[in-house]
Order: structure tokens, then sequence, then C-alpha cells
């Protein structure tokens, strides 16, 4: 009997009791193996209280990113029904995408820890213990040119769950970083593999500084962090649920329209009516951002008065002109 199933067991029982001599007969397995699982648990920060007579039970849990602890109280359909967890892994985008073209629509990958984060445009992204490294994988009977919506859609899901969750006023900077009071607190990079007219899947990876302190990142990442902000550190595995819960949502709703999820998302950016400067992997240049298109795409407009749109790139927020800072 594994570890996982025997967690499940424990926390089906909700602090009652669960006999091991019950369950290693209906499992076929001895007693000390259990007694073994129920040691190794221990270690992890499981309070198990045990009983000769009554067997065992759970009374407090760590807030690790364990797929049971994830899938108690998860309330979607199919993000999530798959979840891989790892204490420490090289990158959850990288581990979605080896496992992405066998796996179920709505498989998740988490880690604790990422020892080669991977950011937008090609950048390193700390992962240190404590933040949420996040990865879903998605695949949407959409054609690639619409693969923007998703960006937009997930971005969207995990701005309503810290608001949701904790009240905090997240801004939504283009395309998809989140931000509190303009420090960024999550960034996102979708990866995708497409034929010519269809998506095969899209890996959503989604960083979230939830208890990391965030002066420990780059002065110039402008970083916060979900503890630094509430003064007190949050429940990762609630966390991990309610966003989960957000996109199958967000995801739902684009597929039967994206006008919504566009206009919320419109609601939330703090892009939208700024002047700002557009870094590419081709060019750069200063001009007003309009609008959010209908493809996910950002609508901008030069100071020439042309109007074009922006697929991908870096954002810079441009303040008025009387003052010189910029935020990245
Ligand atoms: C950005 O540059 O703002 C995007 C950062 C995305 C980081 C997340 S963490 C989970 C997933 N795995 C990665 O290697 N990157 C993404």
């Amino acid at each position: 009997m594994s570890r996982e199933e025997i967690l499940s067991c424990l926390l089906q029982k909700q602090g009652s009791w669960m006999s091991g001599a019950k369950i290693a007969i209906e499992q076929g397995v001895s007693r000390a193996a259990i007694w073994k699982q129920i040691q190794s648990m221990r270690a992890e920060g499981y309070e198990i209280e045990s009983s000769t007579k009554k067997g065992y039970r759970l009374l407090a849990r760590p807030d690790l990113l364990h797929s049971e602890l994830i899938k108690n109280g998860l309330r979607t359909k199919f993000v999530g029904k798959t979840i891989h967890c790892y204490p420490a892994i090289s990158s959850t985008n990288a581990v979605a995408k080896e496992m992405a073209s066998s796996a179920q629509d709505g498989t998740v990958v988490l880690a604790e820890v990422q020892t080669e984060g991977r950011g937008r445009m090609n950048r390193s992204w700390g992962s240190p213990s404590g933040g949420v490294w996040m990865s879903v994988i998605l695949k949407p009977e959409m054609p690639p040119s619409l693969a923007s919506r998703i960006n937009i859609a997930a971005s969207l899901a995990v701005a309503r769950a810290i608001f949701g969750l904790y009240g905090l006023d997240v801004g939504i900077k283009w395309p998809n970083d989140l931000t509190i009071k303009e420090r960024k607190v999550c960034g996102i990079l979708t990866e995708i593999s497409a034929e010519m007219d269809q998506l095969n899947y899209v890996v959503v990876g989604m960083g979230i500084n939830a208890n990391v302190d965030p002066s420990q990142f780059q002065s110039e990442w402008n970083a916060t962090s979900l503890s630094e902000e509430l003064g007190q550190d949050v429940s990762k595995v609630k966390l991990v649920q309610q966003i989960l819960f957000e996109i199958e949502q967000a995801y739902k709703e684009m597929i039967v329209s994206f006008e919504k999820v566009n206009s919320e998302w419109s609601d939330r950016s703090t892009t939208l009516g700024r002047r700002v400067r557009i870094i590419s992997r081709t060019c750069k240049f200063e001009c007003q951002a309009i609008a959010l298109d209908e493809d996910g795409t950002l609508r901008v407009r030069d100071d020439n008065g042309t109007e074009t749109r922006v697929l991908a790139g870096d954002c810079v927020h441009l303040r008025p002109a009387h003052e010189d800072t910029e935020y990245l």
C-alpha cells in the first residue's frame, strides 16, 4: 500500500481513527509495512497519533504540496485530476512538456523548489522553497493563433484566486505579470506545441511568490510576496486548490466567450491606458497601450497614430514625463 493511499485513508477519516489491522487485511500488506509508511510521513511533518487498540489518526498536516493534500477539497472537474509533486526538480514547465503528449488534459506538475526555473524571454526564475512553482497541461481545441487567450485566462484566474482568498488588490501587467502596488507577485510562462491549425498542448507555468522573502530576489525584479503583503504565511495547499479551481473556470469561460474574460482582465489591467515601452525579440518602441484584442494580443498606438498589435515581449510602464522612474 502506497504512502498516498495511506494518506488518503487518513484524510477521509477526518481526524478519527483508522485501524491499521483492518487496512492491512483489506490491502494484503503487513502491519509493519503500514507502520513504516507512517514513520516516514511523521518525518515529513504529519502529526499522526497511534494506539495499539485504535490504530492511527491524523492530528495535523504540514503545508506541503502533496497530491493527496491538494486533491482533498479540490473543487474541479478535470484540472488537477492528476497531480505530480516533486520536492525539487529542474523546472515544472520542462517536466510538464516532457509528459504533455501522453498526459490527460488538466494534469498538474508542482515542485517545492526548482533548480532551473525559467522565466519569459529566456530569463532564469528564482524558485526557492516557500513559493508555488506549478505548471498545468491544457489541451484545448483551438488554433495556435488564439493561444494568447490562454495566457490571459490564466493570469485572470490567478488574480481572482489571490483576490478571493486574501482580498489583495492584484493588478495584471501585460502580458501576464501579477502585481500588487506595482510589485510583481507572480509570473506566468506559457509554452505551446502546435500544428498549423491546432494546438497539441499548452503548458501554463505559474511562479507565485507565496511565502518567500522578496529581498532575496534581484532588486530590479521589484518583487513582493503574499507573505510580505499579508504579514503572515499563507497555506500553499489552499492557494493551489483555489488557483486550479479558477483556472478551470476561466478556461471554460474563455471557450464559451472570450469577451467576458477580456473585459474582467481589462478591468484588472495596470497596462491599458498607459504609455509603455515594448521590447520584443525584434524591436523596441514607445507607444500608448489601448486595448486587449479579440485574440489576446495587446493593441497599441504609436506617436504617429498608427495602431498595431503586439503578440509577445516585455512591457515597461512609463511614468508621466515629469517623473523619471520606470516600472519593469
Ligand atoms: C516570467 O518571466 O515572469 C514568467 C515566470 C514563470 C515561472 C514559472 S515557475 C513554474 C514554471 N516553471 C518554470 O520553469 N517557469 C514557470
